[in-house]
């Protein structure tokens, strides 16, 4: 195990109804906005339990902040939250909405432009937040990152700031999610997982068994939730599954990956496919290129978590990656590029991003353009 330290300040405020909660976990004495999405929230009710829940409170409200939110949308934000001088933040909605908030909350106590702060990648100054969660799959709500996207030059990158001062997470308000987003969410928690346990062996067996029980969880549930998503229990484990697989827990001592989702940003930034869908297409192609770097963990991934135990060690790392990629399939997600009428033309660009930034990506730092490239090539 490396050496690390492990800090965590979100309070995690867990279970049905708990959203009534928000009155005492907000300083009585603050001026809060309130950030949301599209509406979703308006439609299931969780607006109205908000509201409720803030009675007696100073704040106001700001709508809009998209899928993979845009720095265009963010910087209405803090203008107006300098201008109403706000000292709160409560973002309402899924991991976008907290992305953004994140950046809002840095943006109110910097001076420049917000896409500077995003550039800089690090900024701890900023306004407490707290969030109301509606979509298990990021983990935002309980880590310090946020991706945040430049519409006008399609670009998407990662930006680490606060955490957040609170959590609610009420299995209830993810009932109205839309199917594609359940898939998504799920597939996003399987992979946040896989970057951080797909890498090397021997690193730690606590963090494996973690990773792996994660890992089999999502594998157990996903067949109930696509049968029955209101059932509170499954989405209560799926809720914590999210949580867990982002929020630094299993990352504890041991190398991490994250070259799917540098690759999976860029598709998302190009094409505007959902974050866990660009995830699905490019992780069984990680697994193949990269399938002698990552043989041994590949090798104890198939066994423990699919039951793979079978044939030669290159027929088990088959069957490893094969089994993966048929779980995604399974969740009603494209695995190939072709099936979303991406070609070369895409795949010179990311090569050519990657290396005009000196990508050096993965466990090994060895995912450059050229890599990526072999990557998206084994993913058409
Ligand atoms: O905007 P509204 O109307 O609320 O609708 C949203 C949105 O259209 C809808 N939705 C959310 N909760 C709902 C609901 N619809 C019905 N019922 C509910 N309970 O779902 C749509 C997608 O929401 P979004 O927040 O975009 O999804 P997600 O939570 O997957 O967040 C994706 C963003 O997070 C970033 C991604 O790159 C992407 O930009 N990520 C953030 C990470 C982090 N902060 O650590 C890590 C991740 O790897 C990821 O990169
Ligand atoms: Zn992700």
């Amino acid at each position: 195990m490396e050496n690390f330290e492990f800090y965590n300040p979100t309070r995690l405020v867990f279970g049905k109804g708990m959203i009534a909660k928000l009155g005492e976990l907000i300083p009585a004495d603050r001026r809060v906005m309130i950030t949301f999405g599209g509406g979703s929230v308006k439609r299931n009710g969780i607006y109205d339990q908000v509201k409720a829940a803030m009675t007696g409170h100073d704040f106001i409200e700001f709508w809009g902040i998209e899928p993979n939110p845009a720095v265009e949308t963010l910087r209405k934000a803090i203008d107006l939250g300098k201008a109403e001088k706000i000292d709160f933040l409560l973002a309402v909605g899924g991991g976008s909405v907290i992305d953004g908030t994140k950046l809002i909350a840095a943006g109110m106590l910097y001076d420049g432009d917000a896409w500077d702060l995003v550039l800089k990648r690090d900024y701890s100054d900023g306004i407490p937040f707290g969030t109301v969660l509606t979509l298990p799959a990021t983990g935002s709500e309980m880590n310090n990152g946020a991706v945040i996207s430049r519409q006008e030059s399609q670009e998407k990158y990662d930006f680490y700031t606060n955490y957040p001062v609170f959590s609610i997470l009420d299995p209830e308000a993810t009932f109205s999610l839309p199917p594609k987003q359940v898939s998504c969410g799920l597939t996003d928690t399987f992979i946040h997982v896989l970057e951080q346990y797909l890498t090397t062996c021997g690193q730690s067996r606590i963090m494996d068994r973690w990773a792996e029980g994660i890992l089999q969880t999502i594998i157990e549930i996903t067949p109930k939730i696509k049968k029955d998503q209101c059932d509170y229990d499954l989405m209560a484990d799926f809720m914590m599954a999210a949580t867990m697989g982002l929020n630094g827990f299993v990352a504890m001592g041991v190398t991490q990956d994250w070259v799917t989702h540098m690759i999976g940003h860029e598709l998302t930034a190009l094409h505007g496919i959902t974050h866990g869908a660009t995830l699905a297409i490019v992780c069984p192609g990680t697994m193949k290129v990269l399938r002698e770097q990552k043989g041994d963990k590949i090798l104890q991934y198939g066994e423990r978590v699919w039951g793979i135990t079978e044939g030669s060690r290159d027929e088990r790392i088959d069957a490893a990656i094969d089994r993966t990629e048929q779980f995604f399939r399974s969740l009603g997600l494209n695995t190939r590029l072709g099936e979303e009428q991406i070609g070369e033309e895409t795949i010179a660009e990311i090569e050519r991003r990657f290396n005009a930034r000196h990508a050096t990506y993965g466990e090994a730092h060895n995912v450059n353009g050229a890599v990526a490239r072999r990557i998206l090539e084994a993913c058409r």
